[in-house]
């Protein structure tokens, strides 16, 4: 039996949440293994792995067929965000490549990508809190931890509830698992890559 089919949560959130669990504890302590608040330079890098993230989804923000799922979807990218943050940084636009951006992705795929970026910006709360130490701010330098219009409890039950109305079949729920989880591995590569 795999592990996912062992799973009881009735929402899918929830069992996203669950599977992923693990590689988002990894991926805390790595972040804080690279001491990303110990200076606006060192913060930077931690922005440009963001950046790059956030590029990879951003024909997703943007596509027609899952805004009418989630309307607001376009402005919910932060691409343009780390741009200004990297630019306040002095920090160039590290270079990205396609591999995610040009993926053609069923609806479980797609919806769990951005569960993984969308869920991001709760943990951005706690973030922004060591933000005074180093002066920056959600106006100047890490303007996409900021607080979403609406508010981040807000935006994330209105992002659930349409992940979790949305038919998928087997198959679908299988690929949005493991997409979940390729969503983390993808922004530990962009971690490491900008901290080396
Ligand atoms: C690329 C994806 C993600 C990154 C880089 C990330 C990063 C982080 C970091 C560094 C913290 C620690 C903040 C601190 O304690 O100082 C954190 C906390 C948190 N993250 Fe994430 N996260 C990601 C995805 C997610 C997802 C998908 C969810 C929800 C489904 C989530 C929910 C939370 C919550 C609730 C916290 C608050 C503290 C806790 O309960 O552990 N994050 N995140």
């Amino acid at each position: 039996m795999s592990a996912s089919s062992q799973l009881s949560h009735p929402l899918r959130s929830q069992r996203l949440n669950q599977i992923t669990h693990e590689p988002h504890s990894r991926l805390d302590n790595l972040v804080k293994s690279h001491d990303p608040f110990a200076s606006p330079e060192r913060f930077a890098h931690f922005v440009a792995a963001q950046y790059l993230f956030q590029r990879d989804l951003q024909n997703l923000y943007n596509d027609p067929a899952l805004i009418e799922l989630v309307p607001d979807l376009p402005q919910r990218c932060r691409v343009q965000h780390t741009v200004l943050d990297l630019a306040d940084l002095k920090r160039g636009l590290p270079e990205g490549d396609e591999r995610i951006r040009n993926r053609q992705m069923g609806l479980g795929e797609a919806l769990a990508w951005l569960f993984v970026s969308e869920g991001s910006k709760l943990g951005a709360a706690f973030l922004l809190k060591r933000m005074p130490a180093l002066g920056l701010s959600e106006t100047f330098g890490a303007r996409h931890l900021g607080e979403p219009e609406g508010g981040r409890a807000q935006g994330w039950k209105a992002f659930t509830a349409v992940l979790d109305s949305v038919e998928l079949d087997a198959e679908q729920e299988r690929l949005a698992e493991a997409a979940a989880i390729a969503a983390f591995e993808r922004f530990t590569e962009h971690l490491e890559r900008c901290f080396a």
